[in-house]
Order: structure tokens, then sequence, then C-alpha cells
């Protein structure tokens, strides 16, 4: 059943937020991108130290300037691996066909997005484990706060591939890098079921391997 409904109801949200590539370019209030962006902060990182910086891009200039980069991106390295690889875990090749014309599109569109948040991180650079754990529970909370609007989004990372050259856009000062990008507008779709595999396919019990009871 189409569903574009702002929604107060966390399971709601969580179970019908697909990624929204298709986004008019009407304008969004400001207002709505200030809850974004308080859902954002009230997110936990490492000791709560809070090093994250949220960048908002409207200029339609800095925008065009990143899409480039994605775009190429998207020739060099997303277009090719489409088109070599397998449907993901409750997808099949028709759903991973769309999917992929869906990239595409917003690969095309990236710039047209009316409003975006970019999540950086102060701090440097973290090869570890822990990359970008104190940054993408912001990020998480800012895409259900997006989806519990009625609002579209998807978290992008591909542009750090460039990242270098894309945080010197955004005028980023040593020691801070850009993790995501999302490009928020009015859907043009609708929200609904996700495409997942079984939970009982990646819940194992006490042992890797072992069935877990339940799942
Ligand atoms: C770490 C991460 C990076 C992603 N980067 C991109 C991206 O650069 N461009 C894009 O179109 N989607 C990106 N996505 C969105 C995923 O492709 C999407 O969440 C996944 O296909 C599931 O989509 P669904 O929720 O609509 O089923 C990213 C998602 C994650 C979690």
């Amino acid at each position: 059943m189409p569903n574009q409904s702002p929604t107060d109801n966390i399971w709601e949200a969580m179970s019908t937020m697909r990624a929204m590539r298709r986004l008019k370019p009407d304008p969004v209030p400001d207002d709505l991108i200030q809850k974004i962006l308080q859902a954002g902060q009230w997110a936990p990182s490492g000791g709560n130290t809070q090093r994250w910086r949220f960048l908002v891009v409207r200029n339609p200039q800095v925008k065009k300037q990143v899409q480039a980069y994605y775009s190429r991106l998207y020739d060099e390295q997303v277009g090719p691996r489409y088109a070599s690889s397998a449907p993901p875990p409750g997808s099949d090749a028709a759903r991973y066909q769309r999917q992929n014309a869906a990239v595409k599109y917003l690969t095309d569109h990236y710039h047209e997005a009316p409003v975006w948040i970019v999540a950086c991180l102060e701090g440097g650079e973290n090869p570890g484990r822990t990359a970008g754990s104190s940054i993408y529970q912001a990020v998480q909370n800012m895409l259900l706060a997006t989806r519990a609007l009625g609002l579209g989004t998807t978290l992008t990372t591909r542009h750090t591939s460039y990242g270098k050259e894309v945080d010197a856009i955004f005028g980023l000062p040593p020691g801070v890098q850009s993790y995501a990008i999302l490009p928020i507008g009015w859907p043009m779709g609708n929200f609904g079921k996700l495409g997942r595999g079984p939970l009982r396919d990646v819940v194992y019990g006490d042992r890797w391997g072992q069935p877990y009871q339940g799942a």
C-alpha cells in the first residue's frame, strides 16, 4: 500500500525507510531541517566527545561541483559493479536492476536535491574497527528523523573515494573529514517494504554457525 506519510511510530519508520533516490526539487522548510539536525545531535558518540560537524548545503554551485565527482565514481566503480554482481539477499534480478536505475537517477540528479546535510567528523581518519562509529549514529538518527517527517533521503558515502577533493570544495579544515552526504527532498515515490534476506540467515546462537532459536 502506498505510503508517503509522516509517522511518529519508530517501528513503522524503520521498516519502511527505503533509500529514496528520486526527490522533488521543491524547497524544504528550514524548521524541518532543524529537527533533522537536532535528531543527529542527540546521537551517542564515543566518550560523548561530539566531534561531529554538520554542513547544510543549499548552494547549487557547491552541489554541482561535488556531483561531478559523484558521477565520475559511478562511471569508474559503481556502474561496472552493478553490471557484474549478483542481487543481494532478499532481492532478485529485476529488483536489482530497478535499484541500479534509481542509483543512476540519483547520480544524475544529486545536485538537484534542495538540501544536503554533510556529516563530518573532527579528529583525523581512523583506519581501525571503530572507523565512523562516532558519526554514523548521528547519520542514522537523521535518516530516521527525515523518514518521520515524510521527507526522502539516502545515506551516501560514494564521494569519499574523492574525499580530499570533495572536502576541499566544502572548505573543511585540516583534521576534519566528511563521512556521508544526505541529499534531502520530498520523495517522488513511496516508502514501503524493504528488500532484506531472512533474519535466521544472519543470526547465530552462542557460536558461529549454530542456529539461534527464535530467529
Ligand atoms: C554505508 C552506506 C553507504 C551508502 N552509499 C550510497 C551511495 O553512495 N549512493 C547511493 O545511492 N546509495 C548508497 N547507500 C544506500 C544503500 O545502497 C541502500 O541503503 C541499500 O541499497 C538498501 O536500500 P533499501 O533500504 O531501499 O532497501 C549507502 C548505504 C550505506 C549503509
